[in-house]
């Protein structure tokens, strides 16, 4: 598709504009999804409940996990935004250009300036989100937050492209392996959270123990063969 692509006057992209976009795609699109599926398997191994509560609905899903039926789960969906919330792994957004003179809670900012809203501070807003510090899954059923008050992967036309495939792949990772092993954390003291570059990233990983699979993991392997 890329080396198809074309732009307005016609031109395809020269082999150095080819070689940014695939790094482009390859590190914004790896190392985010990877890290925030660290911070979803930390999480969840953290609070017995919230295992527990997934494991149920996981369980829901029988031997046929067809990834439509995966992605729709609501408590998956609310244990995955609330995992992109606490730490988002992306601090800011992009910086935006303010193009005409502009005024935000009674500060003026000129034109030119560079402003980029940062991600991880709305998502700790104690108004917003009450108990900011505690993982709560819950928050996401019981209320519909809008694009101004979750922003994990930006917004408006910069917005994340790969938002989508993000969360699918995250559902889909964290509901196959949970479903076919079980896991512990291998160390009881809270991973503290790093910054690298404009990353929120767990300091040295997050270790794990396969503690043992689970039962339904035969019949599972055959009829994920079928889809
Ligand atoms: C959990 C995973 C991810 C998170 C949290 C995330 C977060 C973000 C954020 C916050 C931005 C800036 C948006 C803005 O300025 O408004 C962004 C941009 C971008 N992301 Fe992601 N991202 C993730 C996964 C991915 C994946 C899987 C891909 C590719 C397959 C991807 C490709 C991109 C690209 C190309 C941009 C730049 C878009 C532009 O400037 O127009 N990201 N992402």
């Amino acid at each position: 598709m890329l080396l198809l692509a074309k732009d307005e006057t016609g031109e395809g992209m020269s082999d150095i504009e080819l070689r940014d976009e695939l790094m482009t795609l390859l590190l914004a699109g790896y190392e985010t999804t990877a890290t925030s599926l660290a911070w979803a398997f930390y999480w969840i191994h953290r609070q017995p409940e919230i295992y527990r509560k997934l494991l149920q609905e996981l369980e829901t899903l029988g031997n046929d996990p067809y990834p439509m039926k995966i992605i729709k789960l609501p408590y998956l969906n609310a244990v995955c935004c609330e995992t992109l919330r606490i730490y988002p792994v992306v601090l800011i957004v992009s910086p935006r250009e303010a193009k005409s003179p502009i005024a935000i809670m009674g500060q003026e900012y000129p034109v030119g300036t560079a402003l980029a809203p940062c991600i991880y501070l709305t998502h700790h807003r104690e108004d917003l989100y009450p108990e900011p510090k505690k993982f709560k899954p819950e928050r996401f059923l019981e209320r519909q937050y809008s694009a101004y008050e979750f922003l994990p992967f930006g917004g408006s036309n910069r917005r994340c492209i790969g938002a989508a495939f993000a969360m699918f792949e995250m559902k889909l990772v964290l509901a196959t392996i949970l479903r076919r092993y079980t896991f512990a954390l291998a160390e009881k003291q809270p991973v503290k959270q790093v910054r690298r570059g404009i990353t929120l990233t767990p300091a040295g990983g997050v270790k794990m123990v396969m503690t043992g699979k689970r039962m339904q993991m035969e019949q599972e392997s055959a009829s994920m063969a079928t889809v």
